[in-house]
């Protein structure tokens, strides 16, 4: 927390502005445009997974359509496909931003074509990790095929890819505040229009499709999808120190890089060029085995033993269980990467020192 959000929560109790909208949901939606791109429409949400569902709807995406999604990601880019009784077509990760390989994606667009006869409804790339992906090659496919592009940006609130914010680039975008997130509501996600009038069917949808009656009427399917005026006022407060929180993010970043880009086996991921400027919501890194002669799990569980937390990387959602039956198209990237990968503590709220333990550790394993 930064301080400043019991101020804004203390004023919706004193307006009696207890319930899910109010001056903090707008003041909230108002900081977000400000800080992305003034001319988006942003609608605050319960979740990011929300938001993605209610694009995925806002596309027509319905039963026994398709939606190409990146496989490398964590399941919320993917469930709400499933809502709505359509099926994802999961594609493979390029090896310089981790996301959307542009190349197995057209290859994606042009087999289910030919195998199904219609398009794909919508395309979702991800900014994993913070990291944009290669926006411009994805939007001049999908622009070619008429297909609209649903960003998740829950992890990449910050990031810039060639100058402009990530969550600009698509018909719509997904923002997330949850618990470990650049900001918090505690839970929370948004959900990024290009239209007023998105803006304005996306909080209809999200307040149960409440047609223009004095009776309660409804002429659609709703749903109870939109962000309360308390969680909003922890958003505003989080605001004012969101590029506080991207500054340290990235300076953790850098001193990971200081310290660990020398020994051999082991490699921190990073921009590849100029153009990605991601938020290293996560710094991560590769360790390769046969150079080292140890695995990642080995040093996962050697952390463990020394009270630090990592993580394995996202495991694509083609090998996951519940995603079985689902098409794929690739070359096994994102498998490679999710079996060499960690995530390393990176929470802004971490010491020099904190890190200076972390790689200490791996320095150990050497
Ligand atoms: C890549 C990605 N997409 C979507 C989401 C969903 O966001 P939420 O947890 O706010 O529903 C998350 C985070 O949880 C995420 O990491």
């Amino acid at each position: 927390m930064g301080g400043h959000e019991q101020r804004f929560i203390q004023e919706a109790f004193d307006t009696n502005w207890v319930v899910p909208l109010g001056p903090n949901v707008d003041g909230f939606e108002k900081d977000l445009e400000k800080f992305l791109d003034k001319d988006k429409h942003i609608v605050a949400l319960g979740s990011g997974t929300a938001a993605i569902h209610l694009a995925l709807i806002q596309l027509g995406v319905g039963p026994g359509d398709e939606v190409i999604c990146q496989s490398f990601t964590f399941s919320a880019s993917a469930n709400p496909i499933k809502y709505l009784g359509a099926d994802p077509v999961f594609v493979d990760s390029e090896p310089e931003t981790w996301n959307m390989s542009p190349k197995f994606m057209r290859t994606a667009i042009k087999d289910r074509i030919e195998k199904t006869g219609k398009k794909p409804k919508a395309i979702i790339p991800v900014h994993l990790y913070g990291m944009p992906a290669k926006m411009e090659e994805i939007l001049s496919i999908a622009n070619e095929y008429e297909i609209p592009v649903l960003e998740d940006a829950a992890e990449a609130l910050g990031s810039e890819y060639k100058g402009h914010k990530c969550g600009t680039f698509g018909e719509f975008a997904c923002l997330s505040f949850n618990g470990n997130k650049m900001i918090t509501t505690s839970g929370g996600g948004a959900l990024v229009c290009s239209t007023k009038e998105e803006a304005i069917h996306t909080k209809f949808l999200a307040t149960q499709a409440r047609d223009n009656a004095p009776h309660y009427q409804h002429s659609h399917v709703g749903y109870n999808y939109r962000l309360s005026n308390i969680c909003a006022g922890i958003g505003r407060g989080q605001m004012m120190v969101l590029d506080e929180h991207v500054e340290r993010r990235r300076a953790i970043h850098a001193l990971y890089m200081k310290e660990l880009s020398n020994l051999p086996g082991v490699s921190v991921f990073d921009d590849p060029s100029e153009e990605f400027n991601s938020n290293h919501w996560l710094t991560c890194i590769i360790v390769s085995p046969n150079i080292v002669g140890f695995t990642r799990e080995d040093l996962r569980l050697k952390m463990e033993e020394e009270n630090i937390e990592t993580r394995p990387l996202w495991k694509p959602m083609h090998l996951q269980p519940v995603f079985a039956d689902a098409s794929y198209y690739g070359d096994g990237t994102a498998e490679k990467l999710f079996n060499d990968g960690l995530c390393l503590p990176s929470g802004s709220s971490l010491t020099d020192e904190d890190i200076h333990r972390v790689v200490g550790v791996v320095k150990n394993m050497q």
